[in-house]
């Protein structure tokens, strides 16, 4: 795969230097986090190791207790998932909050559908939704079908459409691939190339190295909250993340806890 991230380039996102802690909790300790434009990066660590926190934190759902954000080079303080989407920042959550009694074409344009007068344009509404689908090839066999009738992985593939109907430079998918089939998996990783193509940068958070094999640039490993690694897939292999995942260092995060 041709490497689309030179270092003269300027890195889409910076996070540096990011705190957050929930009561006692510190959920995060000084983490810094790079993407470039049309990069995927993979974000991988153990259960509560930060990865979602991280992630809510760019999009403005929740706040940083100190650290910096740029977003194309510029200070960004978004105070809500409002403000990251108008800046062209879109996350995907794992229960991705779709209505299940309204059809594809609805959802994807939720809250926003096309008005013609005082009326929905709806022709111009299912239109654009075909046309989103098609783009991202995603196979839903028509826009008027309800989403509840729709499997998890197709449901997946709308909650997607819709994130991208909003034209981002960057998508955040948080465990996309943990209840999908293999077919949807495949499916979803071939969107993620897709959109890849079209210069969105993506970060995915996963458990599953092997579909973060499949498609990833770089990988960066968050254990306690910490950076304890980051790897360029093509330089690297499953097992040796797998070992970062599991050995990354600890010392630190020990002493701390006896020093409490
Ligand atoms: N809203 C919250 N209130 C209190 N604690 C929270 C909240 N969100 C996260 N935490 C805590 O912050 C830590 C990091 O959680 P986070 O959800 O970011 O981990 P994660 O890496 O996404 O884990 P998983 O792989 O299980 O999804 C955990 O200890 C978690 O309990
Ligand atoms: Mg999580």
């Amino acid at each position: 795969m041709p490497d689309q991230t030179s270092p003269a380039q300027q890195p889409i996102v910076e996070m540096r230097k990011i705190n957050k802690s929930f009561g006692a909790v510190r959920a995060l300790v000084d983490v810094d986090l790079t993407l470039m434009p049309g990069e995927i990066l993979g974000l991988v660590g153990d259960n509560s190791a930060g990865k979602s926190t991280l992630m809510k934190i760019l999009t403005g759902a929740y706040h940083r207790d100190s650290g910096e954000i740029l977003v194309a080079g510029r200070p960004a303080n978004f105070r809500n998932p409002h403000e990251s989407r108008d800046a062209g920042i879109e996350m995907i959550y794992q229960d991705f909050a779709l209505c299940g009694n309204m059809d594809v074409g609805q959802n994807i344009f939720l809250g926003r559908w096309p008005r013609k007068g005082l009326f929905v344009d709806r022709r111009r509404m299912y239109e654009e939704a075909d046309r989103v689908l098609k783009r991202l090839k995603v196979d839903v066999n028509s826009v008027y079908q309800r989403v509840e009738s729709l499997s998890g992985g197709r449901q997946q593939s709308v909650a997607i459409a819709r994130a991208i109907s909003f034209e981002p430079r960057v998508v955040i998918l948080d465990e996309p691939t943990a209840n999908l089939s293999v077919m949807a998996t495949e499916r979803l990783l071939e969107t993620m190339l897709e959109l890849k193509k079209h210069g969105v940068a993506q970060i995915i958070i996963s458990h599953r190295l092997q579909d973060i094999f499949a498609v990833g640039d770089r990988v960066m490993v968050l254990k306690r909250g910490e950076n304890v690694g980051e790897r360029y897939i093509r330089h690297s292999s499953e097992q040796e993340v797998l070992e970062v995942i599991v050995s990354g260092r600890r010392d630190t995060v020990i002493r701390a806890a006896a020093e409490f």
